[in-house]
């Protein structure tokens, strides 16, 4: 990691809202509670996470197809699926300030192995048997009361005209994958998929989240990227493995240090699932879940087919064989992995003038912007059309920002932060005798002529590049 300082969530939340990664939501009312908004920056930095998430599970691959459900669905899945009986977190309040708390992260905190899975009353006698070492972060009393299970659907009045509270609730998605499910069908239906074969989809998911804490990483609205893959039954744990493998390489083909990855096998699993592997990231508040990849066997397709009353069942077409395809599937968070990215880029490092610097050492084809053109002075006209000249030529091709605002430095120092892998500078030279336009030309009215300096964000080494070049000369950097 790039820095192990127990400041550095601190610091990463800073930047994030002073060079508009993130917002706090509705900030000017006082903020809402676990949910943020992204800002200029940090919507591209997820543009980019999403696209090569897409990449990755798409494109490159025959056997996936992407899909967009609604984000409301028919009440009956949310039975189907087991969220309106058994989503849920154990919820602990302290009798003293009321502060609500999830008890398994209380028991983690004070080193004992508890997850939220666990029964009422598993949980409840794990609780009392350290009740006496169970501090409330808020007041510091040890006073907390029974837990209970909390169920995280969030409900809505969506279609209810009348208010009448008799009528079945409608649930924002708690997960995306249940619209997969329920396109299995229309997927195979429409398209040429055979099993096996799996459904990518990204979309917003809202649960509500007992303790909101940690910045993005867990927050009660938020944007999930998942894939379910369909597989003979035969074949599920041979499939699963491979998933494993080829989503711990998508961190390492972006860069992450494999030092900052690690394995977490699910002891208590849920029923219906076969195994349960997390991904984990070393966050700057530890090692934590990234993405979850689990092999849930017929559960979901069976469930859905019992309640639907639409046989899900798959019909080998040259073996005849008819059979539920079990699931595997890879889910993960746009922001938990936004999180992530951020944490593994950010470098504070000393410059050989000594000053300290902050660096986004993204990859670079995570980087919000890609290149910056700056003038060297605002108030030399020539410098300023130049510059626009070389902006205006590049911004068709990458996301670019033109920038004329204070000494070159600042400007500098500012596109470190939001990780611009280059900075374009037109300066004397560029429009100066000593770069001659063709054809007599007078200085600085010929486009694409003259040299520039590009500056690279990681090593700060600067080289001069012919304007004309430039296109090609970032074709082959990006
Ligand atoms: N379909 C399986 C599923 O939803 P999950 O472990 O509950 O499994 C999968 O969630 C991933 O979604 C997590 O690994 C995490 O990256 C992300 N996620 C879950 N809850 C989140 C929350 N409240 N805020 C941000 N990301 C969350």
């Amino acid at each position: 990691m790039a820095e192990k300082d127990s400041q550095l969530m601190e610091k990463i939340v800073a930047l994030c809202k002073r060079r508009g990664f993130v917002f706090p939501s509705s900030e000017i009312y006082g903020g809402f509670a676990a949910v943020y908004d992204l800002g200029p920056y940090g919507v591209e930095l997820a543009n980019a996470l999403k696209r090569e998430w897409w990449k990755y599970m798409v494109q490159m691959r025959e056997d996936i197809v992407g899909l967009d459900s609604a984000i409301f669905m028919h009440p009956k899945i949310w039975e189907a699926s087991g969220h309106v009986g058994g989503f849920s977190d154990p919820l602990a309040e302290c009798k003293a300030c009321h502060t609500r708390v999830r008890a398994d992260h209380l028991l983690e905190e004070i080193g004992v192995v508890a997850d939220e899975k666990m029964s009422e009353t598993e949980i409840n006698a794990l609780f009392d048997e350290h009740r006496q070492n169970i501090v409330c972060p808020k007041c510091g009393k040890k006073d907390f009361g029974t837990v209970k299970k909390f169920n995280l659907l969030v409900q809505s009045n969506l279609g209810n005209f009348t208010g009448d509270t008799s009528v079945e609730p409608v649930y924002l998605r708690g997960e995306t994958c249940q619209g997969i499910y329920v396109n299995y069908k229309n997927v195979l239906d429409s398209t040429r998929v055979r099993v096996p074969f799996g459904i990518a989809q990204v979309g917003k998911a809202f649960r509500n989240e007992i303790t909101a804490r940690q910045f993005i990483f867990r927050t009660r609205e938020f944007e999930q990227m998942e894939m379910q893959y369909f597989t003979h039954p035969d074949n599920e744990m041979t499939e699963y493995e491979k998933l494993r493998a080829y989503r711990w390489q998508f961190y390492l083909d972006l860069g992450m240090k494999e030092e900052n990855l690690r394995w977490h096998k699910h002891e208590n699993l849920v029923f219906y699932a076969k195994e349960a592997y997390d991904i984990e990231y070393q966050f700057p508040f530890g090692f934590k879940e990234l993405e979850g990849i689990h092999a849930r066997g017929d559960y979901d397709l069976t469930q859905h087919s019992k309640f639907s009353g639409v046989a899900l069942e798959y019909l080998d077409p040259q073996t005849n064989e008819k059979y539920v395809p079990h699931i595997i599937e890879s889910s993960v968070g746009v922001g938990r992995m936004l999180l992530a990215f951020l944490t593994e880029a950010y470098v504070e490092e000393a410059m050989e003038n000594g000053e300290m610097r902050t660096v986004l050492k993204l990859p670079k084809k995570l980087a919000p912007v890609k290149i910056a053109v700056f003038p060297l002075m605002k108030n030399k006209p020539e410098l300023v059309a130049k510059a626009q000249e070389v902006f205006q030529a590049l911004k068709s091709e990458w996301l670019c920002e033109f920038d004329d605002n204070g000494n070159v430095g600042k400007r500098y120092r500012r596109q470190d932060e939001i990780g611009t892998p280059y900075c374009v500078t037109v300066d004397f030279d560029t429009i100066g005798a000593g770069d001659p336009s063709p054809d007599g030309a007078e200085a600085g009215d010929a486009p694409l002529t003259g040299t520039v300096t590009v500056r690279d964000r990681d090593t700060m080494q600067q080289e001069r590049v012919p304007i004309v070049e430039l296109k090609q000369y970032f074709q082959e950097k990006l």
